[in-house]
């Protein structure tokens, strides 16, 4: 079908001759995912114009008028007013054509200087910055649920494990804070993405710049932006910030997959360690006693999503000629849902965590099984002057010899202890037993009491 100068609503028409069919038109839209940047949008499109302004290639008045259409679409994209039709292709241009029927002349000076690309690749920029903070705030908030939660019953003798075997006994709140270490490095591995993230792109146009005479360095100024791309073919095209984003979405994600594996495990009848709140599970169609953590599955299984985001990014970007290519508008099918899923898994770890609590009881029914004072024990024996490999080996005997009598080691006698090395003294059974062994423990950083507190003092300084 012929496209009529006059009917078309495409701002390309004059080169076109045909329109695109339905199925077509679905192909080329992204309105669906893209009107989320709406109010970067409009954020970028505010102060291009008014750079236009200042550097007059539009007049004041003209400003004015772009302003004010532009304020009063925010409006209404706002409160849910203004229809998005797809036939408009995406946020850019429904914004844009909305702008004219309101502005009129001036509404058509908006573009001046200005391509999709260079428009697409700020308004990513400005939501990505956006997503960085908010996912930070979000992490800081999952960190002091956890911090509190450590605080709370920290100091609880708990089981850890290795290999998923009981290994050594600690207080239960080193193990919450080897998350909040995770988290960290996550806000960390964020803040820094942010720095690529936030580089001010427009000005670069299509791909080569444009012959008017923009300032840059105004509009990056006008958006918080504390510098400009430096080169307008990969100012268009790049999306590493993108990938960088997701990178870190995936690396949470596997963070937060791997807390709730622990706790997923830990709340089992079998291990019985922790309680979870009941607002955070769910029972059964069928099974009338099922207490399920399907919130902790969840962010578990949406690790699978975040890592296939990052994925998706890379093999996106793999092998695209510069610059600006089409395929770059499906890299918000990626980098968009994953970060809102990530939002929405933090939220809801960090109500869980200050819900929940460790079942005391069980953990101290349970301490003395598995023989977690053993490597105690070993060096105990190495405090006496036995070499660390021998004094292993005895007690690697003494735990067979235990196991078969059906004993913890410390229930053990003097004269069996003695027997297996004659450097022990009585006071050999104030370093056995799980809470003995804890008070123990000597270098920085390690599972005792003392050192607990000093990194909750070191947490809740920083996270203040
Ligand atoms: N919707 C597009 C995107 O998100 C806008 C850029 C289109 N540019 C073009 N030259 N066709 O990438």
């Amino acid at each position: 079908m012929a496209a009529d100068s006059n009917s078309s609503r495409k701002s390309w028409q004059g080169r076109l001759s045909a329109d695109a069919d339905a199925v077509t038109a679905q192909l080329l839209a992204s309105i669906d995912i893209d009107v989320a940047l709406w109010k970067y949008d409009i954020a970028g499109s505010l102060a291009h114009a008014q750079m236009l302004s200042e550097v007059k290639l539009i007049s004041k008045d003209e400003f004015a008028q772009i302003r004010r259409g532009l304020l009063s679409i925010a409006a209404d994209l706002e409160a849910g007013r203004l229809e998005t039709p797809a036939d408009l292709e995406d946020i850019h241009m429904v914004i844009e054509a909305e702008l004219i029927k309101r502005a009129g002349e001036a509404g058509k000076k908006l573009h001046t200087g200005r391509s999709r690309n260079d428009q697409v690749a700020l308004d990513l920029r400005l939501w990505a910055r956006d997503a960085a903070d908010d996912l930070t705030d979000l992490i800081r908030g999952l960190q002091n649920s956890m911090v509190e939660f450590a605080r709370r019953q920290g100091e609880v003798i708990a089981p850890a494990y290795t290999h998923m075997q009981r290994a050594q006994p600690i207080v239960a709140g080193q193990a919450i804070l080897a998350y909040v270490e995770m988290l960290q490095r996550d806000v960390e591995r964020f803040a820094d993405a942010r720095k690529r993230i936030n580089v001010c792109p427009l000005g670069s146009g299509a791909v080569a710049g444009t012959s008017l005479p923009l300032d840059r360095p105004r509009v990056a100024q006008l958006l918080g932006f504390p510098e400009i791309t430096r080169n307008s073919i990969d100012a268009t095209c790049d999306r590493d910030f993108l990938a960088e984003l997701c990178f870190g979405c995936a690396m949470l994600a596997v963070h937060l997959s791997r807390w709730a594996e622990d706790w997923i495990i830990y709340s089992t009848t079998e291990f019985g360690m922790i309680r979870l709140g009941d607002a955070y599970c769910t029972s059964s169609s069928m099974m009338p006693q099922k207490k399920n953590a399907d919130t902790l599955e969840l962010i578990r299984g949406k690790s699978a999503s975040a890592i296939a985001a990052l994925t998706g990014i890379l093999t996106l970007i793999k092998g695209l000629p510069l610059a600006y290519n089409r395929d770059l508008q499906d890299d918000k099918r990626f980098a968009f849902p994953i970060v809102q899923a990530m939002k929405q898994c933090l939220a809801v770890a960090a109500g869980l965590v200050s819900t929940a609590r460790w079942d005391e009881q069980r953990i101290e029914e349970d301490i003395n099984k598995g023989f977690l004072d053993a490597t105690a024990l070993a060096e105990y024996l190495t405090s006496k002057g036995v070499p660390f490999r021998q004094a292993h080996h005895i007690v690697g005997r003494l735990v067979a010899q235990a196991e078969s009598e059906g004993l913890a080691l410390a229930q053990m006698p003097i004269e069996k202890l003695r027997e297996a090395s004659s450097v022990v003294t009585a006071d050999v059974y104030t370093h056995l037993g799980a809470r003995n062994v804890v008070k123990d423990y000597k270098p920085h950083g390690a599972a005792g009491a003392e050192q607990l507190r000093q990194q909750l003092d070191y947490w809740t300084a920083l996270l203040k």
